[in-house]
């Protein structure tokens, strides 16, 4: 019987620099994907897969993202007076139950494995999903999470989505070997972070979510700096995997890097392409656009 997944981490400490001026003040986590900021849709997600407490290790200047997750009294007071009865469904519909969010601080940038190690004790000793909200993963069905959860409860053990990317972007990423690439669950034969050109042992790029044992936690406590001369997740990772059971999740669904410009104009085009009060519209500007 395997532990179920109860709590979702979200680093949100990221300083923004590819996005200014836009994140002088502003989060990159609260910028818009059509009508809801990035780190929005990724909750969205993690509530699909059941998550019921979500955990959000954050930096200085990034107060708001709490004020996004708390009920806004005056908002809803004024829109309940209005008669906006729909708009105050929808905000009510997003809220998180009371003490199901937490709120970390992560002292200094000094990586995603010293920003997962900052949960530890909201964590506690249990299995925990973890998601990295620049990287938005759209899929038809219940999300990618969902589709974890669903391995997770199978096999038990450690978990990481994967997608394939073309080969020249590899560099950018933690990349992972599997025993057999055509399945969908497949366990995990190698892993490293952001390999040199020409050195990756697939093209399978991890995706940004993960499910892991809080044995993690002791292996981030001493894990030493290395790619970028910072502590990565991906080294503690490799630690675990000699003790534990890791599976490889193939996602087959649309991911965007938010994190990108490119991804980041993307994921607005494909999101607001799929709602049928605005698809319609956008794609007749597209057309006109290209034809300029
Ligand atoms: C992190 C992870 C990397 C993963 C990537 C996905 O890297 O370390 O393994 O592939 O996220 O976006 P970062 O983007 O923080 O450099």
């Amino acid at each position: 019987m395997t532990k179920r997944i109860r709590k979702a981490v979200l680093p949100v400490a990221g300083l923004g620099t590819r996005f200014l001026p836009a994140t002088k003040a502003v989060p990159k986590e609260m910028l818009t994907i059509v009508d809801r900021p990035v780190v929005q849709h990724v909750v969205d997600e993690a509530r699909a897969a059941g998550i019921e407490h979500f955990i959000f290790v954050t930096g200085r200047n990034k107060a708001v993202i709490e004020d996004h997750f708390d009920m806004a009294y005056e908002l809803d007071d004024t829109l309940a007076k209005r008669n906006k009865i729909k708009e105050l469904e929808a905000l009510k519909a997003d809220l998180p139950a009371a003490g199901a969010t937490s709120f970390t601080r992560q002292q200094a940038p000094l990586g995603l494995g010293h920003a997962v190690w900052c949960a530890r004790e909201i964590v506690g000793e249990e299995p925990f999903a973890l998601l990295l909200p620049d990287m938005l993963h759209y899929s038809a069905g219940k999300g990618c999470l969902a589709e974890m959860i669903a391995a997770y409860d199978r096999h038990g053990g450690n978990h990481i989505a994967v997608a394939p990317v073309p080969d020249d972007q590899t560099h950018q990423y933690g990349i992972v070997g599997v025993e057999d690439a055509s399945a969908k669950v497949s366990k995990i034969t190698g892993m490293v972070e952001k390999p040199p050109k020409g050195t990756a042992p697939s093209n399978l790029h991890i995706s940004g979510r993960y499910i892991l044992q809080p044995t993690i936690f002791n292996l981030l406590a001493n894990q030493e700096k290395g790619a970028g001369g910072e502590i990565q997740l991906t080294d503690s990772m490799i630690a675990l995997s000699r003790q534990e059971p890791f599976y490889a999740v193939r996602f087959d669904g649309e991911i965007y890097d938010a994190g990108s410009k490119i991804g980041f104009l993307a994921a607005n085009v494909a999101y607001a392409l799929d709602r049928d009060d605005l698809g319609p519209q956008l794609r007749a500007e597209i057309a006109k656009l290209l034809a300029r």
